[in-house]
């Protein structure tokens, strides 16, 4: 049985580096020595494509090289699963992790690596008064719990950057470019990443994203105009932007589009006046007609023209020619006569598909020479997103005021925009899973909670939000920290996207209350490894010798550790768990039985055949596709003879690997 310790691939999260010396190793064998790369072999391998000018294009700031090396090191952190401040735990597949999100997107690069369809995030833009979170490359979640209060700081704080310190652009970029690297790797072949930014860093951010993503996967540089500002000196700003790339942009959806606005609701109520009247559509159309005359305040309204029905649906009558159309003599299918052409207009079809058209009842005879032809709602409720788009950052905060209260979080991102992403990111996908991990208030998760609700799909979230603390005597942070009080939840921003995500939750259901889509999520927090590092106490070596014979640390819970090796296993944190006694003692089987463990503190000799033979039975019974692990407490079994006796009986059962913690 194979102990794993803290320094074990199993017990860290992924290995990127020696990933991609496999990589390497399977396309240029030459150019590895005694495990070793040879680069004056490898840059004859590669012939003309090696670079050796001393000045070349790229972008280069002081601490890039060490940037792009912390993308590269292994977390040894963990997340530790918070069933309390979760909704719906057992039955949700959406999660909401509290940490730092370099951190914690590494602890998620086994698991999700490749899955992720597409990722938005709205990262601090630089701005005076930004907070830019400091990496550190020595011990990074132990940095981590100081910034964030929770262990001794040792001076150490979150603090706004600061043009006078003179690096303004290279903090951003340093905590910027290993976030994107990690990012992508847990893209899907055809996912995308949303970048929201202003003015302040767009040029950096493209040319990092060329870097990361390569500039053949740029999709577009959207612009959004929000809010007009007058008291620019020179040109009022009034937008920002939302840079889009591809993972791989050749297996992306060739055609995105987007349901054209205020649809839905014309094609519910035909569908309903349908059903009343039946065939009758003299009396569909006229009541259509009133539904638009009652509804002119809705974005509905402008579909009025589409206020006849037939048994296709509701249409429009439209003029069949537009200036620069085909100039042809068209001629009516049934007499044979020409149907005259305006001046300087041309037909919108050729005679073959007029002919079609007339055939399906597509074309209305005002007179024997003049046609209308017909236009369905539901053919033409679809258009392609555009790079620019309006709308007013304004309408965005009211709601959440409204959910939240006043002053709690400014400046949200519109959830509205975030359904459209989402809608056009992922439309052919109705289980897409969709990324956030500079979550702030849980827009983009509220955005799909909505977007489900809409149109039935099943969207996944993972939204990752830095617990920063919130000073009740800064007055930006003040009512954001009195409505943590009020909740008597820690003063911190994880605390206010978890309870938005609630009150979005309820409010959809308190306004579909027959909707039965997943309105719940997972929270899980960063923290040190549950396995304990080797840091004796100098003072005190025979109680530290003590503590580490379970290596294991004392104050972890049994779900701790379950779910520690969840992720290193490269599980889904959100995959079902079933738990059952077996000769007295727990056994768990996650991810129906592609991981068994039984973390109970002692087990002895005369218990082992009936465990192991009890988990050898349920393993049977659940038949998992793939290889299983069974998991065990290295510090309970008797003696070794227990432990070796308990592998051996597994072994015999088809359960060969078996590890200790
Ligand atoms: C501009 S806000 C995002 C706002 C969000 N789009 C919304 O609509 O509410 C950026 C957020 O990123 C968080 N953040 C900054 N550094 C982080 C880090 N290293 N890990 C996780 N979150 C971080 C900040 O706390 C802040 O809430």
């Amino acid at each position: 049985m194979k102990k794993i310790v803290l320094n074990d691939s199993e017990s860290r999260s992924a290995d990127v580096v020696s990933e991609n010396l496999e990589h390497l190793k399977v396309l240029f064998p030459e150019a590895f020595t005694e495990g070793k790369v040879d680069f004056d072999v490898l840059k004859q391998l590669l012939g003309g494509s090696v670079d050796y000018r001393e000045e070349r294009y790229g972008l280069n700031w002081f601490g890039k090289r060490q940037a792009r090396q912390l993308a590269l090191t292994p977390s040894t952190g963990t997340l530790r699963p918070c069933p309390e401040d979760s909704v719906d735990w057992d039955t949700t597949q959406n999660l909401m992790i509290e940490g730092d999100n370099l951190e914690v997107l590494k602890l998620l690069q086994k698991s999700y690596a490749g899955k992720v369809k597409l990722i938005y995030i709205d990262p601090p833009y630089n701005r005076d008064g930004d907070v830019i979170y400091p990496d550190d490359y020595t011990n990074s979640v132990k940095n981590y719990q100081m910034l964030t209060g929770q262990i001794d700081s040792d001076g150490r704080k979150l603090t706004s950057a600061s043009e006078a310190s003179g690096r303004f652009h290279t903090d951003w970029m340093s905590m910027m470019l290993p976030r994107l690297r990690v990012a992508r790797t847990l893209l899907r072949k055809d996912g995308t990443i949303f970048v929201s930014i202003d003015d302040a860093e767009i040029a950096h951010v493209r040319l990092m994203m060329d870097e990361v993503f390569g500039p053949e996967n740029f999709i577009a540089e959207l612009i959004w105009e929000g809010a007009n500002k007058n008291d620019a000196r020179q040109i009022g700003v009034c937008h920002e932007y939302v840079v889009v790339y591809a993972r791989k942009r050749e297996s992306v959806e060739r055609n995105w589009w987007l349901n054209k606005e205020g649809v839905e609701p014309v094609l519910k109520e035909v569908a309903r006046l349908k059903k009343l009247h039946g065939t009758d559509y003299g009396s569909a159309s006229e009541d259509l007609a009133g539904w638009f005359r009652a509804n002119k305040a809705k974005p509905a309204f402008v579909n009025r023209r589409f206020r006849n029905i037939d048994d296709r649906g509701a249409y429009k009558e439209d003029d069949p020619t537009a200036p620069g159309g085909r100039r042809f003599e068209l001629r009516n299918p049934r007499t044979g006569s020409i149907i005259p052409l305006r001046q300087n207009r041309g037909w919108s079809f050729d005679q073959d598909q007029f002919n079609r058209l007339v055939e399906e009842g597509r074309i209305t005879f005002v007179t024997e020479t003049s046609v209308m032809v017909r236009r369905y709602l539901h053919e033409t409720d679809k258009l392609t997103p555009s790079s620019v788009f309006y709308q007013p950052a304004r309408s965005a905060s009211e709601r959440l005021s409204r959910l939240m209260g006043s002053g709690v979080f400014d400046y949200p991102k519109d959830e509205t925009i975030l359904q459209k992403f989402i809608q056009m990111s992922s439309g052919e996908d109705p289980s897409a899973l969709v990324m956030d991990f500079f979550a702030g208030s849980g827009t983009t998760g509220h955005a799909i909670q909505v977007q489900n609700a809409l149109d039935g799909a099943t969207r996944r979230y993972i939204l990752v939000q830095l617990p920063e603390l919130l000073d009740a005597s800064n007055k930006d942070q003040k009512a954001a920290a009195e409505f943590c009080d009020k909740l008597g939840r820690p003063r911190n921003i994880a605390e206010l996207s978890k309870e938005r995500l609630r009150r979005a939750a309820k409010k959809i259901s308190d306004e579909n209350p027959k909707y039965t889509g997943d309105l719940g999520f997972r929270v899980f927090r960063l923290d040190t490894s549950n396995i304990r590092t080797w840091e004796p106490d100098r003072n005190d070596l025979d109680g530290s010798l003590l503590e580490n014979i379970d290596h294991i640390k004392s104050d972890r819970s049994e779900k701790d550790i379950l779910y520690e090796v969840l992720l290193k296993l490269g599980l889904d944190l959100c995959v079902p768990m079933e738990t059952r006694t077996i000769a007295g003692k727990s056994v768990h089987s996650i991810g129906a039985g592609t991981l068994i463990s039984c973390l109970e503190k002692n087990i002895t000799r005369d218990e082992v055949e009936l465990l192991a033979g009890g988990i050898a039975d349920w393993h049977d019974e659940l038949a998992p596709a793939g290889d299983s692990a069974v998991v065990f407490r290295d510090s309970a079994f008797e003696d070794d003879l227990t432990k070796s006796n308990l592998a051996a009986i597994l072994g015999q059962r088809g359960l060969r690997n078996v590890r200790s913690l």
